[in-house]
């Protein structure tokens, strides 16, 4: 099989991510099932999508006419019989949780085509963890995106039991999608950018645990000196609180981490409270118009 024979992708989670990709997808021709578990969150999706098309477009991203020839190309369904039957190519966006992903993928190795191959979004997760619940390991690796309206770079990473030939057709597949591969020589938690990622929001939410600094101010140390126009809890805030809270304490219980664990804690009421960042318009900045944008937040600083 190649890239060409990939016509009907089927995305897992209709959530922040899911909904990117599904677009991405659809933009560039492909016909996209959006798969949610949820009512709540496919009741939300028609529209989150059609939010993020008009965002991507503004930002010259993708064009308005493509833009909305994908949004049509787009189905939304709980129904994983009906979803799995004629999909080509899985991408799973699920909660970041191995025991979740794992039933997921193994409730659509039953309804999904012998030649469907699965992929994984997962941030932290490397595909080994999950390739036996698939059933089809040989036809499994990790491709996963970042925020698509900052860049089209995706990480495609194998485990050792993906063949050659399914490596090649989900690089081929990124092309067709207008993503920048990077491609993983060995499984590496993290990938590549997100290795350095981790380290340097742990770093920050250590030192605002410790009430060393104000996470503000630990933004404009990093926005200030680095020049970008965010910072480590603006990034956060974009994540999502649930899913930065969920990747902390999961790798604080792994490994028995107290800095994880302190980090976590201090995570825990931000996502008790619902304030989960861009996405409920409050996190540790308010949204649409968050203060690190502003251009009293940087005044003084050259
Ligand atoms: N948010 C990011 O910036 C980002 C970037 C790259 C990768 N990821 C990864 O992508 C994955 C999804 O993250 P997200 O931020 O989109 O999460 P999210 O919480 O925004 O979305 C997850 C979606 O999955 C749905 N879901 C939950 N259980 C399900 C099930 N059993 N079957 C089908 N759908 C189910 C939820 O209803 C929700 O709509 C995670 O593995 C995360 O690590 C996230």
């Amino acid at each position: 099989m190649n890239e060409n024979k990939i016509k009907n992708v089927l995305i897992l989670g209709a959530g922040t991510m899911g909904l990117q990709i599904g677009l991405l997808c659809a933009v560039q021709g492909f016909d996209v099932t959006l798969y949610d578990a949820f009512d709540k969150a496919l009741e939300q999706a028609g529209q989150r999508v059609k939010k993020i098309a008009g965002h991507l477009v503004n930002q010259g991203r993708i064009e308005q006419k493509k833009a909305d020839a994908g949004l049509l190309r787009i189905k939304f369904t709980s129904d994983p019989e009906s979803a799995g039957n004629t999909a080509d190519l899985v991408s799973e966006s699920v909660p970041e949780d191995p025991a979740l992903k794992q039933e997921v993928f193994s409730l659509f190795n039953k309804t999904c085509p012998a030649h469907t191959i699965f992929t994984t979004n997962s941030s932290t997760f490397v595909p080994s963890m999950i390739a036996g619940a698939t059933g089809r390991p040989d036809r499994f690796a990790a491709l996963h995106f970042h925020d698509c309206s900052i860049t089209n770079i995706v990480d495609v990473m194998p485990h050792p039991g993906t063949s050659a030939k399914t490596l090649e057709t989900i690089l081929a597949f990124c092309k067709a999608i207008g993503q920048y591969p990077i491609e993983l020589k060995k499984e590496q938690h993290g990938y590549v950018f997100n290795t350095m990622l981790t380290e340097l929001l742990g770093s920050a939410l250590g030192l605002a645990a410790k009430q060393v600094a104000s996470p503000e101010d630990i933004d404009r140390a990093w926005m200030g000196i680095m020049k970008t126009h965010t910072g480590p809890f603006g990034i956060m805030d974009s994540v999502g609180l649930e899913t930065v809270y969920k990747i902390t304490s999961y790798w604080a219980k792994k490994i028995n981490d107290p800095k994880r664990k302190a980090n976590a804690a201090f995570l825990k009421p931000f996502v008790e409270k619902g304030d989960l960042g861009v996405k409920t318009g409050k996190g540790f900045y308010e949204y649409p118009d968050p203060a690190f944008l502003t251009p009293n937040f940087m005044k003084g600083i050259r």
